[in-house]
């Protein structure tokens, strides 16, 4: 079905349901072919709303009969509605047949089947792909559902909840009944019917309970999930010890999948995972791979409160799951980090990861505030703002109220709200309620509009140090940008944490402001309110750097006025993680910058000895050297000019890291040689971290060999491929070939993909890993066409598809964006090609062009007018529609 022109649905339009659901009792004859679905419904008629026809929800439906309380009624169909006039009776039971067919089914939203079974998909609309329903997430209703199929096909069978009766059937045949206790919204609905076998594990919550833990994955991947049972223990343990929200089901599932279009989903008791998100063992899965485990199973687990027990009102308010659940899980990767450093390693992540997707999103034809005004397909809105953005709305509240605080105000969200669908503002109000005389209570309205602008707000900082007065002087302003369907724009209440650090003791300095009695402490958190505001310190002793910003506090551009040298006294000596890290950062970003106009550049001695003295620092961790001496990605430099010529940004920072090879060679080979990791393989920060440093430093080694005709490292590096005892060596290994020495390359990649041929989340490396190579004579792009058509390569698997599609159009620019629009051709094919097959996946992938315009010549021509021969087709589904014209519009 084709709805390119569906309509534009608004939030102010939101108006409660004509009737509720209340019960929802559903079998469902499970066949690939044919399944039929029979639904009761018990109906009340919502008093709020004037009398009118029930209309109910449904999309590529075959129905077959309609009663109400037991009599046949007439109905008939609008658009994808099905609409049945008022019946007499204020309650009523409505019966509902239809037939659906899983196998056809390759959007992978509704039942679908996947390796010879079958799952369900129903967040954000899917439900109505299964069977006629309220489909919005303020109806919740009690479900009880009994599955009915083939016990050699389908051995287990699983739904929501509690299993209250199995048996067997004739013809081979049988059944499960179902029932969950809690009343849900249709998106949180899953069912699943498979060959598959589970781990379990029982544990005990704090009120003395015992709960069952069950992971079901396909036979003979049972020995790759202790790492994901280990992650939902700690989850469970975590939720209770800092929010005091315990497990509430005597059972908790994760069923993993090979076909699944996001990470994974939190269905109610019975969360479905992509197996990417489950399955891992030391040799298919990296440090990586493992963290994400970590994050995903913990994301969906804290789900169950945040989301679950506590809904969204209308799809508008999603980032009040979606936002505080990242926060969630962010913090949960905190804390279990451990040390300080390596809880700023993570907190580094996160700032990456959102300034990579959600600050480009924010400035182009996507952008969109949290809490979106408008949508065409709401699939579209599970982006980075709401995500990523949403979850720095939440971490500044609790920076505003502190970790108490916050605690105090989640208590009160759930004492107002448990068991309610409600809105973004009813949770900021419960956090500044529960903190009366906190910045956030006293500022509530200019605060949330976090949850209404869009945009990226400007900070802009200056400082002045008076040696007479003692006094330092911290001028803030900010800009809040123009954005798309946004012409104006009011100042936003910008949490900056900051403190001053002594230029030349390189001491914190103790902080008190104009009107203060005296000093208190040497960091603190300053509240702007205002479009522009000044912070004047007294008895600042000696002249000071301003450490702005830390722990990114705010999802701020920050202009810190800031010199080399400034930065410089920073990266040697703040005490914040974070601010460091960024000195080094900015350090290199200022000296990219410089050179892109003339695409030349001579990396300078001060630099090159401050990265040495990083990478030599023996009070630093490894992974957090590994992260500041890898310079900010092309895709962070592009953002930062106004007209992108990605091969220019490509050539200039290749240029940095080779110049850095070469120039640290020796660091680099100490490096490498003081952080291998001797005990057996453990997924642990104490250990990525130093594996992490060896991989980069192998691969600047390879990197300088190949300049210099060396033939040492590379060697060694072939080695270590070979012999590696865990994913994260080999495929470092191999990256460092891949991207430097095609000669030894070819074999690697060839001997890797006979090695892992049966494991599908290692092939999806395999494609990733020739996509994403550093681009040199079109060769990279290529082998991606070439790449297309290997017989291990499909559309049909988003994981698969990922590999080679985003890799290339999202994380390697300069094979993408080429002169000759060949990278422009291969995207709008595609587009077209994934859309007929699943249009979720066909519209993220579509995203790669939406800023065309930010594009130089003659990047900017080609790549508009791939998009426009894309929107010109008049059989697009509505997600990539809604994309693609909004590329266009002006
Ligand atoms: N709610 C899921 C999460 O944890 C997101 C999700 C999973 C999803 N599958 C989806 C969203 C399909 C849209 C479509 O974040
Ligand atoms: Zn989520």
């Amino acid at each position: 079905m084709r709805e390119g022109t569906a309509p534009l649905i608004r939030r102010e339009d939101y108006l409660s349901p004509a009737y509720w659901i209340r019960q929802v009792d559903l079998t469902l004859d499970l066949d690939a072919a044919k399944t039929i679905v029979a639904s009761k419904l018990t109906i009340e008629r919502n008093g709020q709303q004037p009398a009118q026809p029930l209309r109910l929800h449904g999309e590529d439906l075959n129905l077959l009969r309609v009663l109400v309380d037991g009599q046949s009624v007439s109905f008939r169909h609008e658009d994808d509605m099905l609409v049945i006039d008022a019946p007499a009776a204020d309650q009523f039971v409505l019966e509902i047949r239809n037939t659906i067919a899983p196998e056809k089914n390759t959007h992978l939203s509704g039942l679908y089947a996947s390796g010879g079974g079958l799952y369900t998909q129903c967040e954000a609309e899917g439900f109505r792909r299964i069977t006629y329903f309220l489909d919005r997430p303020d109806v919740m209703a009690v479900y009880t559902v009994t599955l009915r199929g083939d016990k050699k096909k389908y051995p287990v069978l699983l739904s929501n909840g509690n299993l209250v009766e199995q048996g067997e059937l004739d013809g081979g045949r049988h059944f499960a009944k179902w029932h969950d206790p809690f009343p849900k919204p249709s998106y949180l609905f899953a069912l699943v019917a498979a060959d598959l076998v589970a781990r379990e594990q029982w544990v005990r919550t704090r009120g003395g309970k015992d709960h069952l833990l069950q992971i079901f994955v396909k036979r003979g991947d049972l020995d790759k999930t202790e790492h994901a049972m280990n992650s939902l223990i700690a989850s469970v343990v975590w939720d209770e010890a800092r929010f005091n929200l315990p497990l509430d089901l005597e059972r908790f599932m994760i069923v993993a999948v090979d076909d699944f279009n996001m990470g994974a989903m939190e269905n109610k008791g019975l969360n479905l995972f992509n197996t990417k998100y489950v399955l891992a063992s030391a040799a298919t899965a990296t440090d990586a791979d493992f963290d994400g485990i970590e994050s995903v199973v913990g994301h969906e687990y804290f789900h169950n409160w945040t989301g679950n027990r506590i809904t969204c009102r209308d799809w508008f308010q999603l980032s009040l799951k979606e936002g505080l659940t990242v926060f969630r899980d962010q913090e949960f990767s905190m804390d279990m980090a451990g040390s300080a450093s390596a809880r700023a390693v993570c907190r580094i992540a996160d700032v990456l990861r959102l300034r990579e997707s959600q600050f480009p999103e924010d400035a182009g034809p996507m952008a969109h505030p949290v809490r979106p005004d408008a949508y065409q397909a709401i699939d579209n809105f599970y982006t980075s703002t709401v995500y990523e953005k949403g979850a720095e709305v939440v971490r500044m509240m609790h920076t505003l109220v502190g970790r108490e605080g916050f605690a105090k105000g989640m208590s009160l969200y759930f004492q107002r709200h448990d068991g309610q669908a409600v809105t973004c503002d009813d949770f900021a109000q419960a956090i500044a309620d529960a903190n009366p005389d906190s910045a956030l209570a006293v500022n509530l309205a200019l605060f949330k509009r976090w949850y209404s602008q869009s945009g990226t707000p400007h900070l802009s900082a200056r400082g002045q140090y008076d040696t007479a007065a003692s006094t330092f002087t911290l001028e803030l302003s900010q800009a809040n940008p123009v954005t798309a369907a946004q012409p104006n724009k009011l100042p936003q209440l910008i949490p900056v944490a900051m403190g001053l650090v002594g230029r030349h003791s390189g001491q914190a300095l103790a902080l008190q402001l104009e009107g203060e009695a005296a000093p208190s402490g040497s960091h603190r958190v300053l509240v702007m309110t205002e479009a522009t505001q000044r912070f004047v310190f007294t008895h600042v002793t000696e002249d000071c750097v301003p450490s702005l910003l830390r722990g990114f506090s705010a999802p701020v551009l920050l202009d810190d006025g800031l010199t080399d040298a400034d930065r410089l006294v920073l990266l040697a000596h703040d005490s914040d993680p974070f601010t460091r890290w960024e000195s080094g950062q900015k350090l290199a970003l200022g000296r990219l910058l410089t050179a892109l106009p003339t695409g030349t550049l001579e990396l300078d001695e001060p630099f090159v000895h401050a990265m040495r003295g990083l990478l030599r620092d023996p009070s630093l961790d490894p992974a957090f050297k590994e992260l500041a001496l890898v310079p900010p990605s092309e895709g962070y430099v592009a953002e930062q000019t106004t007209e992108v010529d990605p091969q220019r940004v490509h050539a200039v920072r290749e240029s940095m890291v080779q110049q850095l090879a070469a120039r640290l060679n020796e660091d680099w080979a100490w490096a490498f040689a003081e952080h291998q990791v001797r005990e057996g393989y453990r997924p642990v920060a104490e250990q990525s971290g130093k594996r992490a440093l060896a991989n980069l430093a192998l691969a600047m080694l390879v990197r300088h060999a190949v300049a210099t005709g060396d033939t040492v490292w590379p060697g060694r590096a072939y080695q270590r491929f070979k012999d590696a005892s865990n994913m994260t060596d080999r495929l470092g290994a191999l990256q460092a070939l891949v991207n430097a020495h095609a000669e030894l390359a070819a074999p690697a990649l060839e001997r890797f993909h006979a090695l892992f041929r049966h494991e599908p989340l290692v092939l999806d490396k395999w494609f990733m890993l020739q996509a994403r190579a550093p681009e040199r004579d079109g060769r990279v792009f290529a082998q991606a066409k070439q790449l297309l058509k290997h017989p291990d390569f499909t559309l049909g698997n988003p994981n698969r598809a990922r590999s080679l599609l985003m890799a290339l159009a999202f994380f390697n620019p300069a094979a993408f964006h080429r002169a000759d629009a060949g990278g422009y051709v291969f995207w709008a094919e595609r587009v077209v090609e994934l859309d007929a097959i699943n249009p979720q996946l066909a519209s993220r992938f579509a995203r790669a062009l939406d800023r065309w315009r930010h594009l130089a010549e003659p990047y900017r021509s080609a790549a508009r007018e791939a998009v426009a021969r894309v929107a010109a087709r008049t059989d697009l589904s509505s997600d990539t529609a809604e994309i693609i014209h909004r590329a266009l519009q002006e």
